[in-house]
């Protein structure tokens, strides 16, 4: 019988506290739906005492998400563990993880306080977190450059006083394989009560070894594995969980062991953080990124034609990349779309469907192969969107080399028509200026970037920006296959969400 292992994603929390990836409550929400559809076992909604954003966020996807266990984060003293508390009490199923460091140099330089003072205080939080929830997870911090005896006491300690589950964290990512395989072999040997917890790892990549890690932990008895979607992160991110779900699907000559996750939906769970976050994943990423089932060479190309196993260890379909996305375009029907945003992971109601569906067509017109990636970018900008206060009706630029750049923009503002014209340094430049004139906004463009969706010649463009107003902070987004008017419609999504964000704190 395989060994069940547990997938505890922190993609909402260690990933979404690194630059570049912060994310508003909509938008967590609809990524912790789509962790839940991809049968993650524990999302960690985030770290409620950091902020009241936070708070509000693990709030809400407490009371969403039915199907995973909802963690929430807290250092080990009664404000943040109540705190934590107060955001996932009415989740089905609630953890509260609460952590302090036991290494030494984190004693002496951040707690400033001795191995004894930190073992009371960490076995007092998982007692305070008990009285709470019957499911309490303790990290020791720093595990992997702690003093394994004091660390083991910690962790007997700590599962006496209820934790449930005990956490070795790599925080720095400092382990190497072998040797965190032997920590945790050594933690299930002098752990005396060991069996009455689960053993868990979370694993930085700081030298490239995070997945490495977490696996040989496996092997040694681990049964939980923390991890994040592209292997997001603190500094050099967090163990992959694409990554984790396939080595143990693929290999299971070595571990023996199962996931509940549903490898098919981790493609188009990759995805929803690139469109929700704009970071692109590199390209030469295992299993998401965009050459991880490109074959080149024509050796490959040849051997892959008469066999295909000659080199692929694993299908694009077995992580949900659809090969079979090259036949959509102008002749497939509603029924061949909604099929493929099924495939996709997305469920859409009648109407949603039907928007998303007149876009297609539309696009279609303009572009020979619809692929996923395309689809994707269509379910976000018409399903997915904050009402609209300010919609473009018209967008012209004219440019080139011997030209200022001008540009003409008319749009929609609470109904009203309103336009104007002007110059700037480029197209996008120039349509900005006026958009940013017409709307009267006070935001301050602190991000800006354009990517392709799709490969081909004709693909579309699609741009992400990011916008802040006193402390307000959104992100846009849009897709065209002409980048001014990805770049107008990714600039007005923003400053709708701004917006729908300034009335809803009001
Ligand atoms: O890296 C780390 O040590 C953490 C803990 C809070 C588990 O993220
Ligand atoms: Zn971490």
């Amino acid at each position: 019988m395989p060994e069940r292992i547990f997938i505890f994603d922190t993609t909402l929390r260690d990933g979404e506290q690194s630059p570049g990836y912060t994310m508003n409550t909509q938008e967590k929400l609809r990524l912790a739906k789509q962790l839940e559809a991809l049968g993650v076992d524990i999302i960690e909604a985030g770290f409620p005492i950091a902020s009241d954003g936070d708070f509000e966020a693990v709030r809400q996807v407490a009371e969403t998400i039915k199907d995973s266990e909802v963690a929430a984060l807290a250092r080990a003293n009664d404000e943040d563990i109540d705190r934590a508390w107060e955001a996932i009490k009415h989740a089905q199923n609630a953890r509260i993880h609460v952590f302090i460091s036991t290494s030494d140099i984190h004693l002496k330089y951040q707690l400033r306080k001795n191995r004894d003072e930190v073992l009371k205080i960490a076995v007092s939080a998982v007692k305070r977190a008990k009285k709470y929830s019957s499911n309490v997870e303790f990290s020791a911090m720093d595990a992997t450059r702690s003093d394994r005896d004091y660390l083991c006491k910690v962790f007997a300690e700590t599962i006496d006083a209820g934790a449930t589950t005990i956490n070795v964290p790599d925080t720095v990512g400092y382990a190497v394989p072998t040797e965190f395989g032997e920590l945790i072999r050594y933690i299930r040997e002098h752990v005396p009560n060991i069996s009455k917890a689960i053993i868990s790892v979370h694993c930085h990549n700081d030298l490239g070894l995070a997945v490495a890690n977490s696996v040989e932990a496996i092997k040694e008895g681990a049964r939980q594995v923390e991890c994040t979607i592209n292997g997001i992160g603190e500094r050099a991110g967090n163990a992959s969980l694409e990554e984790i779900a396939m080595i143990l699907r693929i290999r299971k000559d070595i571990f023996d062991a199962e996931t509940r996750i549903v490898t098919e939906k981790i493609y188009p769970t990759s995805r929803l953080i690139t469109t929700i976050t704009g970071v692109p994943v590199q390209p030469n990423k295992a299993i998401v990124g965009a050459n991880a089932f490109a074959h080149e060479s024509g050796i490959h190309q040849d051997g892959l034609l008469k066999s295909k196993f000659t080199y692929e260890i694993m299908t694009p379909e077995s992580v949900g990349i659809s090969k079979s996305s090259l036949v959509l375009g102008k002749h497939s029907g509603r029924h061949a779309f909604n099929s493929r945003v099924k495939e996709l992971g997305y469920i859409l109601d009648d109407k949603s469907l039907n928007l998303a569906f007149k876009r297609f067509k539309a696009l279609s017109d303009m572009k020979k192969y619809i692929y996923d990636e395309d689809i994707v970018m269509i379910i976000m900008d018409e399903v997915y969107k904050v009402p609209e206060k300010y919609k473009l009706l018209y967008l012209t630029v004219t440019c080139g080399n011997t030209t200022i750049p001008t540009a003409t923009v008319k749009l929609e503002i609470d109904g009203a028509t309103y336009q104007d014209a002007g110059y700037g340094d480029g197209p996008v430049d120039a349509a900005y200026k006026i958009i940013k004139r017409l709307v009267k906004t006070n935001s301050k463009l602190l991000k800006f970037s354009v990517s392709s969706v799709t490969q081909d010649m004709d693909a579309q463009g699609e741009v992400f920006v990011k916008l802040e107003e006193k402390g307000l902070t959104v992100t846009g987004k849009g897709a065209d296959t002409d980048i001014i008017v990805a770049s107008a419609k990714a600039y007005i999504n923003a400053l709708n969400k701004l917006e729908y964000m300034k009335q809803r704190l009001k």
